[in-house]
């Protein structure tokens, strides 16, 4: 079976986090990825966070996924020749440098443009134009410059940043989007675009229902779902919501049996207006069902604290999956807090291929993240990251290089 992007070639030109998720997308969905690395290091995370000495990193290895690996110095004249070669070979280069870093090399949009008129060039920066778009980035400081950070945590706390990693996986997915669009427009067109995908902007786009707010906090100076509601105080910025649902139904994280031991021993419970009668039947409140002050959604906002905390009375006597057990016989909407280490061990995300174990050279077997976009007609099958330098002398082939050429480049330190 043909795979959804069979015969897209790319050349991969990323590090890091944010350009190889993208990249890897791309490669699940049956794109030939070749990534591009500076000979003898490779890209940074190869040797970054090692759990075993000498052997790429987890952090390289779960990012990098069916693609491969090609060493080449672009700041060298063969090296900047060939991967000229590759600009004109491939339909898409995705590069995630410090802003200027392409330009430095000789390949600013325009000189691509000239190479390859059909290449889409699909680029993740911190910043878009503006007063930061010199600016190098990481994850974090993406998470803060996008809302995430001033919006995460506790009112009484300072902000906090997330353990997804919006900034960088989340500009990657965005980023995927675009180039796949482009590739579609292309087909109308004939011509390549530049596709940027800043990682400030990713951040806010998931952060788009906390901009909301802020118009809603503007206009009537509280938001009543937020637990600084009623008893608090609302400055001009959006506060920190603590665990309170983003949407209209109202929700918290409750402690279950055993939190006492068990850091994870919680289950978020959603207080759907839909299923509020089942809630008072499950809790042992049916009372609660008629009473005015609980009856209607508007009228529970001014109560979430002692429900939520006549609700955790009853998940206290359960645990996590006892009471999702429970709770889903009734369509209550509720999910358990899971580690990582559950859902390491989870057997039906690996039913499902979202985690999946591969075969590595030097690292052995490994747990991995799959893709978590299934498509019907392009299944994917996930392959192991590149060794550094895996496929130079196979994708030099493609490209017509002969054995001597390829031992004159490595002699320039090119390859
Ligand atoms: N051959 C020759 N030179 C190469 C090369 C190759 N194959 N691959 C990379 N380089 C060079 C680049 O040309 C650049 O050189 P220059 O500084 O002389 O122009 C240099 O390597 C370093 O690139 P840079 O991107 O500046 O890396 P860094 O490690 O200093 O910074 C980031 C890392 C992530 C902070 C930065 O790349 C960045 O801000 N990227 C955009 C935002 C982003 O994606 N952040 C998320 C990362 S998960």
């Amino acid at each position: 079976m043909d795979k959804a992007l069979a015969g897209v070639r790319i050349l991969d030109f990323t590090h890091v986090q944010s350009g190889p998720t993208c990249t890897q997308l791309l490669a699940w969905f049956g794109a030939d990825v070749i990534k591009v690395e500076r000979p003898g290091e490779g890209d940074a995370t190869r040797a970054q966070l090692r759990d075993i000495p000498g052997v790429d990193s987890l952090y390289f290895t779960m990012l990098n996924h069916n693609k491969r690996s090609v060493t080449l110095n672009a700041k060298t004249a063969s090296g900047k020749a060939l991967l000229e070669a590759l600009i004109r070979h491939c339909d898409v280069l995705v590069e995630n440098f410090a802003p200027g870093a392409m330009e430095r090399m000789g390949l600013a949009w325009e000189r691509i443009h000239e190479l390859n008129p059909r290449m889409i060039v699909g680029s993740v920066k911190g910043f878009g134009p503006g007063r930061y778009e010199d600016c190098k980035v990481y994850e974090n400081v993406a998470q803060c410059a996008g809302g995430a950070a001033s919006t995460t945590g506790f009112g009484d706390g300072p902000p906090v940043v997330s353990g997804a990693q919006i900034g960088d996986s989340g500009t990657g997915l965005h980023l995927a989007l675009g180039i796949v669009t482009a590739l579609y427009q292309r087909t109308h067109s004939g011509r390549g675009q530049k596709v940027l995908a800043p990682m400030q902007d990713a951040v806010l786009n998931l952060c788009r229902v906390k901009l909301r707010d802020q118009q809603r906090l503007e206009r009537t100076h509280t938001l009543h779902e937020y637990p600084q509601y009623p008893d608090g105080h609302f400055g001009d910025a959006v506060p920190r919501a603590g665990n309170a649902s983003g949407g209209g139904q109202p929700g918290w994280i409750l402690r279950c049996k055993g939190w006492e031991d068990d850091p994870n021993a919680y289950i978020y419970f959603i207080t759907q207006a839909a299923v509020w009668p089942a809630v008072c039947k499950v809790i042992g409140e049916e009372g609660w069902i008629e009473d005015d002050a609980y009856k209607t959604p508007q009228a529970r906002l001014l109560h979430l604290k002692p429900i939520f905390s006549r609700i955790e009375q009853w998940t206290m006597t359960k645990t996590k999956f006892e009471a999702m057990e429970i709770l889903n016989q009734y369509d209550i909407p509720c999910g358990p807090i899971l580690s990582m280490k559950e859902i390491a061990e989870d057997p039906w995300l690996r039913m499902s291929g979202t985690v999946v174990e591969v075969e590595h050279p030097t690292r052995g077997r490994h747990l991995t993240v799959g893709n978590p976009i299934k498509l019907s007609d392009s299944p994917t099958e996930v392959t192991r990251a590149p060794l550094l330098g895996e496929h130079t002398e196979e994708v030099l082939r493609e490209l017509g290089y002969t054995a001597s050429d390829m031992n004159a480049l490595r002699a320039e330190g090119a390859i």
